[in-house]
């Protein structure tokens, strides 16, 4: 067998352990009700922290920052203050006032200045396997997370930023204990993992992981964190904590990267109004580019609000095939169109006219699948430079939804990309390898992908933190989800679970998943009665396989009743998040 034979079936061996599900399913079960305030997080210590800070009067972004720095620690393998993030923030009207505020942020990690369209082709021009650039330095984009955050909490904020740090120092310093889900996914990644700090922190001398039930302490967290307490974020971007993360991206022992203290020093969060478009009675807000969240999400609810969802259960072949053929068109619009904006002038507000949106809802038959999809014309795309690009799937991310006192609500979706992000550490947390979400290929059919590699460039997210508004302008759903691309068809049948078909939030983040893109085969959730409508979605000519979907849905919806609020939350059951409230 030659070389490159061998090297060939190792990464695919690599690349499909780094892909399987994992998913201790839980049964379904009420939402968790309560009156005054919740948090549903994807770890309970996490939830915890986020109650804690809201019982001491915080607000719902207070909260958000306390859940996200514990995060970090007690679920490595999704997000960490080393990471990047977008994040939707619903201000309830004051008295008196008319319109709720509604700002979206996002700490999407940027590349640097030395970034190259071909950074991620192999030695022979052709796209690397994803764990040959996905460990080590070169996909690290600068961290968005703590600028992000600094910025929504001086917007947001109701207690001092400091103590919303203290409930992660504690669990820092005293530790927790290893969950079944981190112990499984170190497990997994055993044989590779290859970052010197990261197997010293989480694996044993034998390269064993540290099992289920291990008090895991990390006090060098715990300093980093006393440092960001006192000293803001710019701790992170200048001085030491800084010098050392340019020293661990540039100088590791898996692959160097090209990060400057330059670039660090340069990072600047992005804030600004949501993207909000209208689906049946509801107006539907996400996150703007670069993530892909907001306007496919939309696209796929704006072609379905052509057809009467409810006239059908959620699971029948007509509302399968309706999911499908909405998913499949809005990929092929996003694949072809979406990018960076300061780098690609996308047209957005063209992918979500109402006319566009009919045009391409008539393109659906009734019960015949279109034998393949092609983006469309939107007008002000009619001479588009740009090739299609590929996408890709990794199992990490966290969504997390909260509401405060005071009706105020957070909707956020963080992430380190892969699980683990690229395994370097520094100051006790993980950094992103974010930049694996660019195409690897800067070119296609010689012409170049909008979502490719350069520098200062943001890599294009799928990220879905979503709000959904009453036509008061009353806060209705904050919902969201993990998955990579598969983020927008779990948000978007999340959706229609609730706004149309009248499911209770758990019963729609529990129910079974369908995932359509482009020509790709259609996945129903193995497992789940989904997988017994495959002969008949393959009658209407669907490819179908049965897959592992390991979404992580944690959403709140918010009932209003004679003046009275009441929040029910539901957990995603194959993760292992909780909502807690009073
Ligand atoms: O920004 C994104 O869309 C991806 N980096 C998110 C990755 C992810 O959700 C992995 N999923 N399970």
């Amino acid at each position: 067998m030659n070389v490159s034979r061998i090297r060939t079936l190792s990464s695919a061996l690599v690349a499909a352990v780094l892909l399987l599900p994992f998913a201790p399913a839980r049964p379904a079960d009420e939402p968790v009700t309560a009156e005054t305030h919740m948090v549903v997080a994807a770890n309970p210590h996490a939830s915890e922290a986020g109650l804690t800070i809201l019982r001491a009067g915080g607000s719902a972004v207070d909260a958000a920052i306390a859940v996200q720095l514990v995060l970090s620690m007690v679920e490595p393998q999704s997000s960490g203050i080393g990471g990047g993030a977008f994040m939707l923030v619903y201000d309830a009207p004051e008295d008196g006032a008319a319109e709720p505020g509604l700002d979206a942020y996002h700490g999407r990690e940027t590349a640097p200045a030395a970034a190259t369209p071909d950074m991620f082709l192999d030695e022979d021009g052709r796209p690397a396997p994803f764990p040959a650039v996905g460990i080590g330095g070169i996909s690290v984009g600068v961290p968005g997370v703590m600028r992000m955050l600094e910025a929504a909490h001086r917007d947001h904020g109701r207690l001092p930023w400091k103590e919303l740090f203290e409930p992660a120092i504690r669990l820092a310093e005293r530790g927790f204990e290893i969950s079944p889900r981190l112990y499984f996914l170190l497990d997994r990644y055993a044989r590779f993992a290859r970052g010197e700090d990261f197997r010293a922190h989480f694996y044993d001398a034998d390269g064993n992981a540290l099992p289920t039930g291990h008090r895991l302490v990390n006090r060098e967290y715990a300093d980093t964190l006393r440092l960001l307490a006192s000293e803001g974020a710019d701790a992170m971007y200048t001085g030491e904590l800084a010098e050392a993360i340019v020293r661990e991206v540039r100088d590791n022992s898996v692959r160097a990267g090209r990060m400057t203290l330059e670039d660090l020093a340069a990072y600047e969060p992005r804030k600004s109004a949501p993207l909000c478009s209208p689906y049946r009675e509801w107006r539907v807000c996400g996150p703007q580019l670069p993530s892909s969240g907001g306007v496919t999400v939309q696209q796929i609810l704006g072609i379905l609000g052509h057809f009467d969802l409810a006239a059908d259960a959620p699971e029948s072949p007509r509302t399968l095939h309706l999911l499908a053929e909405a998913g499949r068109l809005a990929f092929a619009d996003r694949n072809l169109y979406l990018g960076d904006p300061e780098f690609v002038d996308a047209p957005v507000a063209a992918l979500l006219d109402p006319d566009y949106l009919a045009r391409r809802a008539a393109l659906i038959e009734p019960d015949r699948a279109l034998s393949s999809v092609a983006a469309g014309e939107p007008l002000q795309a009619r001479h588009w430079d740009f090739s299609a690009g590929p996408r890709q799937d990794i199992p990490s991310t966290s969504h997390f939804s909260i509401v405060d006192r005071w009706g105020d609500a957070v909707s956020m979706t963080t992430s380190v990309q892969g699980a683990f992000g690229s395994q370097l550490m520094v100051g006790g947390f993980i950094l992103n390898n974010q930049l694996t979400d660019f195409s690897f290929e800067p070119t296609r059919f010689g012409r170049p992908v909008a979502n490719r590699a350069e520098p200062g460039k943001r890599p294009l997210s799928s990220m879905a933190p979503t709000l959904v508004l009453d036509g008061e302008g009353r806060l209705k759903l904050a919902i969201g989800s993990p998955g990579g691309t598969r983020i927008i068809n779990y948000v978007s049948q999340a959706l229609v679970n609730v706004l149309d078909f009248g499911l209770d939030v758990q019963q729609a983040v529990s129910a079974p998943h369908i995932v359509a893109q482009d020509d790709s085969p259609i996945e129903l959730e193995e497992r789940t009665a989904l997988t017994e409508r495959r002969d008949e979605l393959e009658e209407m000519g669907h490819r179908v396989v049965p897959r592992n979907l390991n979404s992580g849905l944690h959403g709140i919806v918010v009932d209003h009743r004679d003046g009275r609020r009441v929040l029910r939350g539901g957990a995603d059951p194959r993760r292992e998040g909780v909502a807690l409230g009073d």
